[in-house]
């Protein structure tokens, strides 16, 4: 008796090593299939598309060949803030894109700190975050950036490298997405250009191949250290979008680059905000364009739940808190 079941007990373990073995293999091809199958779609947005002279920038294609991934460029600090993290909210819930690509010059970036321990518990964000290193250019076609603008100078070049590395959706850290963009990943490029205006650089939607990315970057053979929007909007619009308008798809007030429309999430009740994509929150503007700066100079969790203008509202929305 005993040694028969001896033998039972001698033949389940060989059983079971035998089983685990057939699963764990399984579950290894598996997962194995899985990071192919992913590494497999990225590797398809990454292909070349070619866009022929005659592209239609007016109705572009009628399938997506801008991933979906949004851009964020941080320089220097990797902190994330509240407003970071209502807009990162925001892009998830109104945009929902597969990745967000957090790019910084921090080696090592950690996500610490109270904001970014909310990321990490939220399973639907979290899981979407990758970190890439890139370096804070220093020069441009042998000139040296700006001293008081190159961080700002610095980002507009590496926001135009970025889309032309991996092509996806380039954001501001203080652009709040309030539609979602996927009827603009149909596209070869899409800019916020306002009628007489520059265009605006806080949100580019591209494929990696979009044509102007190079004609852009060349711009800055002529490089204006001394002007702050010089090569980010006024000489891609001049020197470009004048003579080839054709290269982008032109958004004209629908992704809120205009002052006056930022503005007014601060100062105007009234605000039809929800009719735009996206709206340019512009942050470090407010101490001289909102009136209102003073009562709520810096934005908190505790303070959204009662601040009157539409950003409140905005705020409230995507991180669920009950309206006052
Ligand atoms: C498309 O390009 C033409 C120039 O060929 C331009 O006039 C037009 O505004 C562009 N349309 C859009 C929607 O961007």
């Amino acid at each position: 008796m005993c040694r028969f079941s001896r033998r039972i007990l001698f033949l389940t373990l060989i059983i079971g090593v035998i089983i685990s073995f057939f699963t764990f293999s399984v579950v290894d091809v598996q997962l194995y299939k899985l990071s192919l199958l992913s590494y497999v779609s990225e590797a398809e947005f990454m292909a070349t598309y070619t866009f022929p002279d005659d592209f239609n920038n007016a109705t572009g294609v009628d399938h997506f060949i801008v991933p979906n991934i949004i851009h964020f460029v941080r320089f220097r600090n990797f902190q994330l803030g509240f407003v970071d993290y209502v807009v990162l909210k925001a892009a998830m819930r109104n945009h929902r894109p597969d990745k967000f690509y957090y790019h910084t010059d921090i080696k090592d970036a950690k996500c610490e700190g109270k904001y970014w321990e909310w990321v990490k518990n939220d399973q639907e964000l979290w899981s979407r975050i990758e970190i890439k290193y890139i370096e804070l250019p220093t020069e441009i076609f042998g000139q040296k950036l700006s001293d008081g603008w190159g961080l700002f100078h610095g980002s507009d070049i590496a926001r135009l490298r970025i889309l032309q590395k991996y092509g996806g959706i380039y954001l501001d850290n203080d652009c709040y997405v309030i539609q979602s963009l996927d009827k603009y990943r149909k596209f070869e490029c899409v800019v916020n250009w306002d009628e007489n205006q520059f265009l605006g650089n806080q949100v580019i939607i591209a494929n990696k191949n979009a044509r102007i990315l190079p004609l852009w970057l060349d711009t800055y053979k002529e490089y204006h250290s001394d002007k702050w929007y010089y090569n980010g909007g006024e000489r891609p619009t001049v020197e470009i979008l004048h003579r080839h308008p054709e290269l982008i798809h032109r958004v004209k007030g629908n992704f809120g680059a205009d002052t006056g429309v930022s503005v007014s999430v601060y100062m105007n009740p009234q605000m039809d905000w929800r009719r735009l994509d996206i709206v340019h929150l512009l942050m470090g503007h407010r101490s001289y364009l909102d009136p209102n700066y003073k009562t709520t100079p810096v934005f908190d969790e505790n303070n959204i739940r009662t601040y009157p203008y539409p950003f409140g509202e905005m705020a409230r929305e995507v991180l669920d808190l009950p309206h006052p």
